[in-house]
């Protein structure tokens, strides 16, 4: 048995502002307390470590960046952070020079564990908000996967398929047939498929690949498959998601961690 935490877009703004009238970095800070207190050591479920898919700061500042650094030291677990299309390459770079870098300097890590591997990629494309992964990241996923034989997990922002919200369909990892080419001799190792960018609980799979997306721990994407031009908003309850891998299964149980309600014996 493994447990481990996915949290998503974060958001994270220079210390004191606010986006679409909440504090990303109040929402943030409840989100670590309710990891610590919940899943920290010596809690009844521990979690290995916290991987957050993107979406890190809203503008990428190096002062988004100082902030969600201070906000996340206070997590008793490890993390490991990806980028989404909100984030700047360089600025997190210099704020965050020990997180995984593969050798062209894109976020891109392997993180081996005694359930598989857990790789994580960046999809940041600059200069627009889809996603993509280019030859060299392909190539470096594709070397990866050659040199392991055992299960593995696989971590993206960007969603390589549409769910029908249109304005953020459009905005979707672009080349999903180059990933699904990378992935295909490999398919039967693939255990699940976490994304974010979403803002969305969402699961299903992909092209036989089971996937699973959570809100964000800021603002949230509505429920709404009409053609748009903006993204539909909402203030839906942040949440984020402990992971539990079995020997057979995957199960994401996503926690609403500002709901308030409490629990009852039934
Ligand atoms: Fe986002």
């Amino acid at each position: 048995m493994f447990d481990f935490i996915h949290i998503t877009d974060l958001h994270i703004l220079p210390a004191g502002e606010t986006n679409y009238g909440l504090d990303p970095a109040e929402r943030l800070r409840m989100a670590v307390e309710s990891i610590a207190l919940r899943h920290g050591p010596g809690s009844s479920t521990p979690a290995e470590f916290v991987i957050v898919t993107g979406d890190l700061t809203h503008h990428g500042q190096p002062e988004a960046y100082a902030q969600l650094r201070t906000i996340l030291e206070g997590l008793p677990m490890p993390f490991h952070l990806m980028l989404g299309n909100h984030d700047e390459r360089e600025h997190f770079r210099a704020a965050f020079p020990e997180q995984g870098f593969d050798a062209d300097g894109f976020v891109q890590q392997v993180i081996e564990t005694d359930v598989g591997l857990f790789i994580l990629l960046d999809t940041k494309t600059a200069g627009t908000h889809a996603g993509a992964l280019c030859e060299k990241r392909l190539a470096w996923l594709a070397a990866r996967l050659a040199e392991s034989e055992g299960p593995f997990f696989l971590f993206l922002h960007h969603p390589p398929m549409p769910v029908g919200i249109s304005r953020m369909d459009r905005i979707q990892l672009v080349n999903p047939a180059d990933l699904a080419a990378v992935l295909a001799p490999h398919q039967p190792r693939i255990r699940h498929m976490f994304h974010g960018h979403l803002h969305r609980p969402l699961a299903g799979s992909w092209r036989g690949i089971p996937f699973s997306s959570i809100r964000g721990t800021a603002h949230q994407v509505a429920l709404d498959l009409s053609e748009g031009e903006t993204a539909p908003g909402s203030h839906e309850p942040a949440a984020y998601a402990l992971v539990r891998v079995t020997e057979d299964a995957v199960i994401v149980h996503s926690h609403d961690y500002l709901d308030q309600t409490g629990s009852f014996d039934l």
